[in-house]
């Protein structure tokens, strides 16, 4: 059958993908506050701090030196260097250049390595609460995520013997996050030898290690995954970027280190859908890891102190619980308490999503539901804002959740 033009059909592989729900989201709070309404925004993971001087002048010198045409599609020999001189240093691994890849965030790196490797029918095992865009890149490929849920009371971490059982002939890769988004945990190096103990029976699973928030740990950092287990390292990916590290969200550049024939792969990938990333973004990126890290302490010392605000405040509020964060600048607190309860106009909150719409309508506070995550009943708020901001989202929270009423039948049964 012939399909009008009017009659907009996507493909296939984009009818699996959703826009990013934190981006939706961050949307609509951003147009209710051009509405006029008084909005909070915890809704998205990004830096409130400009980009460092030293970072956007490096940027302008590559402008005046006329540093304009397309850059080389891995990334330019003077940061795919810095970079390896990096996973150099935190994984006590030699990493050449040839085994880094350059790429517009780590947002495409994900993709690159997904594109570049996975089949129809491939599992990812990805374990939740997890950040969106790694089933939503899965899918985009036919690939399958198999969700593997983490438990609160083990602060949201992977628990080896149910990892065991999720990795199986099919899969294709392990994703860990940590620090991760949204709960913040992180592990030690007894956990990390944990799961590397389970990874070698399963030497099939390549492993996709999300570290974009590893400068942003509130306690001792653990070790590396490759220096607990540097047998790993032919089957590590290892993705980080300048965005969340370097206050960096909008230049997107991010870099990948990983065994080479892999990275060859992403390039392969990456050549055919951007050519790579701007000499610019580059230059400023070379900066970023190579010139002085002041801010990237003084940026740890504000997300503690508002870290610790949050920690607080939501013990403080009766019906939440929270695993405190280890790392990133989000909280994941559980909302079970209050499933089934009444808002003042009278209408149930059966799901976390309910809750955060009676936040976003009654409070004006806009924070994710723990359903975009893969985990409910939680919600997510980031606490990349100013104390101000949060101090404020917090006390909102805590009044609109004492609003709230038992629902009549609980009511009824808490009487008996
Ligand atoms: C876990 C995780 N990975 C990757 C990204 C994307 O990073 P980038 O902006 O460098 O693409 C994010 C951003 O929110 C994230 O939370």
């Amino acid at each position: 059958m012939i399909h009008p033009v009017s009659e907009f059909r996507p493909s296939a592989r984009v009818a699996r993908v959703r826009i990013s729900p934190n981006a939706a989201a961050n949307a609509r709070a951003k147009a209710l506050r051009e509405a006029g309404r008084d909005i909070v925004n915890l809704t998205i993971g990004e830096p409130d701090f400009d980009t460092p001087p030293h970072i956007k002048a490096a940027a302008l010198a590559a402008l005046a030196h006329g540093d304009t045409k397309y850059p080389p599609t891995e990334g330019t020999p003077a940061l795919r260097a810095a970079v390896a001189a990096r996973f150099s240093a935190d994984t006590g691994l030699a990493y050449a250049p040839a085994e880094v890849l350059v790429g517009n965030g780590a947002k495409q790196l994900i993709a690159n390595a997904f594109s570049a490797t996975v089949d129809a029918g491939d599992e990812i095992v990805v374990p939740a609460p997890y950040w969106p865009s790694f089933p939503d890149a899965v899918a985009y490929t036919g690939g399958r995520t198999v969700i593997l849920p983490t438990a609160e009371a083990r602060g949201f971490k992977l628990d080896p013997a149910a990892l065991d059982a999720a990795l199986g002939p099919r899969t294709r890769w392990l994703v860990l996050n940590a620090p991760a988004n949204p709960s913040g945990a992180d592990y030690d190096a007894a956990e990390l030898a944990a799961i590397a103990a389970v990874l070698r029976r399963h030497p099939g699973a390549l492993v996709l290690l999300d570290e974009v928030y590893d400068r942003i740990r509130y306690g001792a950092a653990p070790p590396h995954l490759l220096r607990v287990a540097p047998d790993l390292r032919h089957r590590v990916l290892a993705v980080n970027a300048a965005s969340k590290t370097y206050a960096m969200t909008g230049w997107r550049l991010g870099y990948a280190a990983g065994p080479e024939a892999l990275i060859r792969a992403m390039a392969v990938v990456q050549s055919q859908f951007t050519a790579g990333v701007s000499t610019v973004a580059q230059a400023a990126g070379l900066a970023a890891l190579t010139g002085p890290q002041d801010f990237v302490a003084e940026a740890l010392a504000a997300y503690a102190e508002r870290r610790k605000l949050v920690v607080e405040g939501i013990a403080a509020i009766p019906g939440l619980t929270l695993a405190a964060p280890a790392g990133a600048f989000f909280a994941f607190p559980g909302c079970a308490a209050l499933i089934g309860t009444l808002r003042p106009d009278g209408r149930i909150i059966a799901s976390d999503a309910d809750f955060t719409e009676y936040l976003l309508e009654d409070a004006g506070v806009a924070a994710m539901p723990g359903a975009a995550f893969g985990l409910s009943p939680y919600f997510r708020i980031s606490f990349a804002a100013d104390a101000a901001t949060v101090t404020e989202a917090l006390r909102r929270i805590a009044r609109a959740v004492a609003a709230l009423a038992p629902a009549p039948a609980l009511a009824a049964a808490g009487a008996r």
